[in-house]
């Protein structure tokens, strides 16, 4: 089968925003202690942070982390870790009912955030607390000093700052899992005046406010349009959560699920502009992706469903070949999206649906997902460009037929590099002839692809390299075109210099 390609530095989508390439660390599972966090492991630093782990991350290249939650910070007090360790109080934490040594907070993770060169992005506690906590807790990460909260951070050894620019406005508040859900009136008011207190503290911020838990909830796109009117003038963003289920439709819709992707940011970008034109506004509400990835998610226990535990290994998913391609697809439809999706979030970070996982005193290591994340991070520069696909298409359960091969493109303008991020999502393989004629100085360099003769292979502690992409040269451009040969389910960064 044969499928074309056609590019154009004319079809400029937006700039790609390095927050695309976030991720997330939840007080959840092993996430944190024995993830992030395990002192005594050999490979901790003094403040136990893993120095394993710490490398790991800056090769996945993310550039943001959310924390500490999630459902976990419907029910937190951030003062809880905060302050002598010695001192922080143990609490039955309501999310996964699980128990919270608090030996990890706050000040810790701004250290680790440093250490991982990551931008840290807080979400405040929607659910069982208010406006005051929420304010209190800008003053102590951003107020410089001479407040109570302010000489409250100095006294617990942080001279300055941390500076955070970026903040959740609860959690998943539609959710009726969530300690203290609502409905979007209720929600949509409290984010307004709690967002309206917290901007007073420091008015650089920028605040999230909560979309739906998923495009699949009976008030999606309702909810949305209910707390943007109310929200509209004190929030810059809206988020967007969405984990694929390996298991919960055909199959071929499970790889083609960038196709839903694709439908629900168009849909929230429809429904704030529809809330933008209602108000007579000129700001654009701009979204934030904040928890996607593939997640077992029929497999799950819910917390009512099992006992309470200290540090339970929860969805520590173990993901194959296919998931790798659809994540890589996700990333696509990210990239594709960048004029209004510019902040991601690849849910979770370490051991919990994480392209990282870690043993207990022993090593870390990649999953399949990590890499097709790991080179989109470094690949994708400067602009997006759409690309004009001829495809042919496969039949799915949910979708209809659909284009098998999917891409998107790059060209950072300072180096001149083009990188085609493409996908076969079929099971025959495809030739791809890429037309590159609008770009006459470029050459073909190389091809990283990940497939497998076995799409359901995984990487495990034991064999932790059994997937890994392969580089190769690509054929040279003939005339401005190329054909690359794209195997079954597959993932490629394809680059021209
Ligand atoms: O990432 C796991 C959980 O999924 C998060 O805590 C919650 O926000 C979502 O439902």
């Amino acid at each position: 089968e044969l499928a074309r390609l056609t590019l154009d530095p004319a079809f400029a989508i937006g700039p790609v925003d390095r927050r695309l390439f976030g991720s997330f660390v939840e007080h959840m599972g092993r996430c944190v202690y024995t993830g992030i966090f395990e002192p005594g492991h050999p490979a901790a630093d003094d403040e136990g942070l893993r120095g394993d782990v710490v490398d790991l991350v800056r090769e996945l290249g993310v550039s943001l982390v959310r924390y500490p939650g999630g459902n976990f910070v419907s029910n937190y007090r951030w003062e809880d870790g905060v302050g002598p360790v010695g001192d922080r109080p143990r609490r039955l934490d309501l999310a996964w009912r699980s128990l919270e040594s608090n030996a990890f907070g706050l000040n810790e993770f701004m250290r680790w955030s440093e250490r991982a060169g990551v931008e840290p992005m807080m979400a405040v506690n929607l659910g069982t607390r208010g406006i005051a906590e929420a304010a209190e807790l800008v003053e102590y990460c951003n107020v410089p000093d001479g407040t109570a909260a302010a000489d409250l951070r100095r006294k617990h050894g942080v001279a300055q700052p941390h500076d955070v620019k970026l903040w959740c406005l609860g959690n998943e508040m539609d959710g009726p899992w969530q300690i203290g859900s609502m409905t979007a009136h209720e929600y949509g008011r409290l984010a307004t005046r709690a967002g309206q207190a917290m901007k007073r503290v420091d008015p650089s911020i920028e605040l999230v406010a909560c979309g739906s838990s998923n495009a699949d909830m009976p008030t999606f796109a309702a909810w949305e349009a209910t707390v943007l009117e109310l929200a509209y003038d004190q929030v810059d963003y809206v988020s967007l959560h969405h984990y694929y289920d390996p298991e919960k439709h055909d199959e071929a819709s499970f790889r083609a699920s960038a196709v839903n992707l694709d439908g629900f940011v168009d849909d929230v970008v429809a429904t704030a502009d529809h809330i933008r034109a209602k108000l007579r506004r000129s700001k654009r509400i701009n979204l934030s992706l904040d928890e996607w990835n593939v997640w077992y998610q029929s497999r799950f226990t819910e917390p009512e469903d099992r006992g309470i535990e200290d540090t339970p290994a929860l969805i520590e998913d173990t993901y194959t070949v296919t998931d790798a391609m659809v994540v890589g697809n996700l990333l696509i439809s990210m990239l594709r999206h960048a004029d209004r999706l510019t902040v991601g979030c690849l849910a979770q970070l370490v051991n919990v649906i994480a392209p990282i996982r870690t043993e207990p005193g022993g090593p870390a290591w990649r999953q399949t997902i990590f890499h097709p994340f790991a080179h989109t991070a470094r690949l994708a520069r400067g602009t997006v460009l759409r690309a004009g696909i001829q495809s042919p298409t496969m039949p799915t359960g949910r979708y209809g037929d659909v284009p098998a091969v999917d891409a998107v493109a790059t060209i950072d303008e300072n180096s001149g590099q083009v990188v085609v991020f493409a996908v076969n999502r079929g099971t025959e393989p495809v030739a791809l002839e890429l037309d590159l004629r609008a770009f006459p100085r470029v050459r073909a360099g190389e091809r990283i692809s990940i497939g497998d003769d076995d799409p359901a292979a995984v990487n495990s502690a034991a064999a932790p390299d059994r997937v890994c992409p392969r580089t190769e040269k690509m054929p040279d451009l003939d005339g401005g075109r190329t054909t690359v040969v794209l195997p079954p389910v597959s993932w490629h960064a394809l680059s021209f210099t």
